[in-house]
């Protein structure tokens, strides 16, 4: 798509958006609740019109064509399914509208839900389904369409956690067996980094950035997307540049691997690190005090909440050793290739 902008009334919400999706790839589109992710895919839909730019689907010029006309299928966060059809009449229901046999109806109904595993379900009423069975019909639905490219819409926000895991797996495997192009809206960071070929990461209306889920996780190209991917996100400390590659943050100084010739000392700064990324020590040089508030105990791994000296809040991943409890206070070392410092504009540094 090319300098995509969609404006409802006066008030522009998408800022012309350059966006191009390689065929067969799974896109994440994420992003914080507003930021325009659905308007962005009803637009791909047809469902919306575009006020500004052109969109191309397999080289096809298809802004001003019908939603039909587009070889798009898209799935809801609200299934969306007639409740008074069966599961097979469901799924049948688009292509009766489109003519098709029969005969060839039969066939893409058996097949999809096969590929769903949702066969022994067809005489039901949705009515009649678990959440997650719902989805699958509404996946079912736009698989026996035959579409060149899937948009899905949060279509998993309305199950419950467990739910999610396993349909989001499902999805993977949809995305593996058909080969098709996917293009998925999602405002969870988790979602999209298991799913995503590519991320795009929108924030306002604009891309902050687009890359693997690796590139946008280890290189974020400001610190919106710092600290939006990851879970747990990354600690993101108020500090002052001190000059030769020093910045005071909390009472402790720092060195990062940087000239920082853009950064005049006294400027304010953030500092960057994730929580798996720092690490309980004796102390010494580098190391910073934290007070630990709580520790939260998983099993595999613990996290801990912390205070800097200065009150700002710190997250650690604590993996083994002694355990570590509350009120104590630790020193915390940060894995020296793993520091990021952002200027007051947001931009990375480091
Ligand atoms: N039909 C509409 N009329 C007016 N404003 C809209 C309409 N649809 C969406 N918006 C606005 O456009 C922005 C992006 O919305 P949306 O695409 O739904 O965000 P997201 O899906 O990322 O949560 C929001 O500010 C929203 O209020
Ligand atoms: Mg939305």
């Amino acid at each position: 798509m090319t300098d995509i902008r969609k404006s409802f009334g006066s008030l522009e919400v998408i800022h012309g958006i350059d966006l191009r999706i390689a065929e067969g790839s799974f896109v994440v589109f994420v992003g914080p609740s507003g930021c325009g992710k659905s308007t962005l895919l009803r637009m791909i839909a047809g469902l919306e019109e575009v006020t500004d730019g052109e969109i191309e689907i397999k080289g096809r010029n298809v802004t001003d064509l019908d939603p039909s006309d587009r070889g798009i299928a898209m799935v809801f966060q609200s299934y969306a399914l007639y409740p008074h059809m069966s599961v097979r009449e469901n799924l049948a229901f688009g292509l009766k509208m489109a003519r098709t046999e029969t005969a060839e109806i039969e066939a893409r109904v058996k097949a999809a839900s096969a590929i769903l595993k949702i066969d022994h379900l067809l005489d039901r009423r949705p009515g009649q389904l678990s959440g997650g069975q719902r989805q699958r019909v509404a996946i079912g639905r736009a698989i026996v369409r035959k579409p060149d490219v899937f948009l899905f819409d949060e279509p998993l926000s309305n199950l419950d956690a467990e739910l999610r895991v396993s349909m989001r797996i499902e999805i993977a495997r949809l995305h593996r067996e058909l080969g098709n192009t996917m293009i998925y809206v999602t405002h969870d960071q988790t979602e999209a980094m298991t799913l995503a070929d590519r991320i795009v990461v929108l924030r306002d209306g604009r891309v902050e950035q687009e890359g693997t889920p690796r590139e946008v996780y280890e290189n974020p190209a400001n610190i919106f997307v710092a600290g939006f991917i990851g879970s747990p996100r990354m600690n993101l400390l108020g500090g002052t540049w001190l000059g030769n590659g020093r910045v005071r943050v909390a009472g402790s100084d720092m060195s990062v691997p940087i000239a920082g010739e853009d950064l005049q000392i006294g400027d304010k700064v953030s500092f960057g690190a994730r929580p798996e990324h720092l690490f309980v020590t004796d102390g010494g040089a580098g190391s910073i005090p934290a007070k630990v508030d709580f520790a939260e105990y998983l099993g595999g791994t613990q996290y801990l909440y912390c205070q800097l000296a200065d009150g700002q809040p710190l997250i650690a991943e604590y993996r083994s050793g002694p355990a570590v409890n509350a009120g104590s206070t630790i020193m915390l070392s940060i894995d020296d290739n793993k520091r990021r410092l952002f200027a007051a504009d947001g931009r990375r540094l480091t």
